[in-house]
């Protein structure tokens, strides 16, 4: 029967066969789906009579069966052995060095900004922003800056064009994070204690310490019974905070329209911890010897603000501060031309890590 010498001769094959491609052969020879041997049997069964196709069916499916069995185990120990000669043949050098991985970060001013509002977040402070694009009523009108004061020659302004019929005009690029207060101050009732951070533009000529765009972080607190002690609690706790523990703070009256006292914060300088002489006793370049840095702008909330948004001052106070993340950070960084934080050289940037 032809069955007998296929199974025959597929044994005989099968015992010869010396690697995956005799396999491959043999698999097309006896079983392959267009003129495999045994495929063609099972193929014409309906040209048998019905008991012999009862017979030479279940022979032949049997045969098909135990071959395709036979064939897969004989395919895996081939598959088995090149894999291992492979393994054999390659070393593995865990010593070598492996594939460099560049990872991005944050920038140095954003980690700087999410630092001190995580500060100021651990006093009871929240982080609200407020857009680049503001009206000249909340940049200036509203902080007690009218049109024509000669405090608005402080701020250089970029004006932005209004469109036709526009209602809300004059537009500025804000010049300060300030106008944020007054945004907070007129949607919610006191008490009040936020931080806003943001992009400012200043129409300056830039230098080492100036630039046209810079950062700053804004503070603003108003409730019942807030004093110049309480502004003076939260920033001392800010200096120790972000320049490290044993740092002094000291105010000295300053001038700006929106608060009254208003007050610059000084701290003292970290790098010759304010004695002006580093330990070689050189004079000390980060203070220029004064022991103390410029760090901010402070005061009390001017009562006119307070009613402009609707607050009472008979009622409330509040105080607010305003500082440059730029000149917060090449303080303590000891960076000493703010452009470098806007030419994104990878060299400087990745100091910062
Ligand atoms: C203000 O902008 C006030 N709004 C701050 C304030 C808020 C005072 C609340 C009182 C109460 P001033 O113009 O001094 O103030 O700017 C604040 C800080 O921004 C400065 O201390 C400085 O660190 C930074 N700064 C100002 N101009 C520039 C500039 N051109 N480039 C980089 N940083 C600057």
């Amino acid at each position: 029967m032809d069955l007998d010498a296929i199974d025959r001769e597929a044994r005989a094959d099968l015992g010869r066969a010396a690697s995956l491609a005799d396999i491959e052969a043999l698999q097309s020879k006896y079983l392959g789906r267009k003129d495999g041997r045994l495929t063609s049997i099972l193929r014409n069964l309906g040209t048998l009579s019905p008991e012999e196709k009862k017979k030479v069916g279940q022979r032949a499916n049997e045969l098909r069966v135990s071959l395709e069995t036979d064939i897969a185990a004989k395919r895996q120990t081939f598959e088995s052995d090149s894999l291992q000669k492979n393994l054999a043949g390659q070393k593995i050098d865990l010593s070598l060095p492996g594939d460099a991985f560049v990872r991005g970060t944050a920038h140095p001013i954003l980690s700087t900004i999410r630092e001190i509002c995580d500060i100021f977040r651990r006093l009871g402070f929240s982080a609200v922003e407020g857009p680049e694009i503001e009206t000249d009523q909340n940049n200036f009108t509203d902080l007690n800056i009218p049109a024509n004061h000669p405090a608005r020659d402080m701020h250089d302004t970029f004006y932005v064009e209004p469109a036709k019929g526009d209602t809300g005009a004059p537009w500025v690029l804000r010049t300060h994070t300030s106008p944020v207060q007054i945004r907070v101050m007129k949607q919610m009732s006191p008490p009040v204690r936020v931080v806003s951070p943001g992009r400012v533009f200043r129409h300056e000529a830039t230098d080492a310490t100036h630039a046209a765009v810079f950062h700053q972080v804004e503070g603003l607190a108003v409730d019942e019974n807030i004093s110049f002690a309480d502004l003076k609690a939260t920033l001392a706790f800010f200096a120790e905070e972000f320049f490290g523990p044993k740092t002094r703070v000291r105010f000295s009256p300053s001038y700006f329209p929106f608060v009254e006292p208003g007050a610059q914060m000084e701290v003292s300088c970290f790098a010759c911890g304010g004695t002006g002489r580093v330990p070689t006793g050189d004079a000390c370049s980060i203070c220029k010897t004064t022991g103390w840095i410029e760090l901010l702008g402070a005061g009390m909330v001017h009562p006119q603000v307070l009613r402009n948004v609707g607050y009472d001052p008979a009622r409330v106070t509040g105080f607010a501060f305003g500082m440059g993340v730029e000149r917060l950070l090449m303080t303590r960084a000891q960076v000493r031309d703010i452009r470098a934080f806007l030419e994104s050289d990878i060299r400087f940037l990745g100091q910062f890590q």
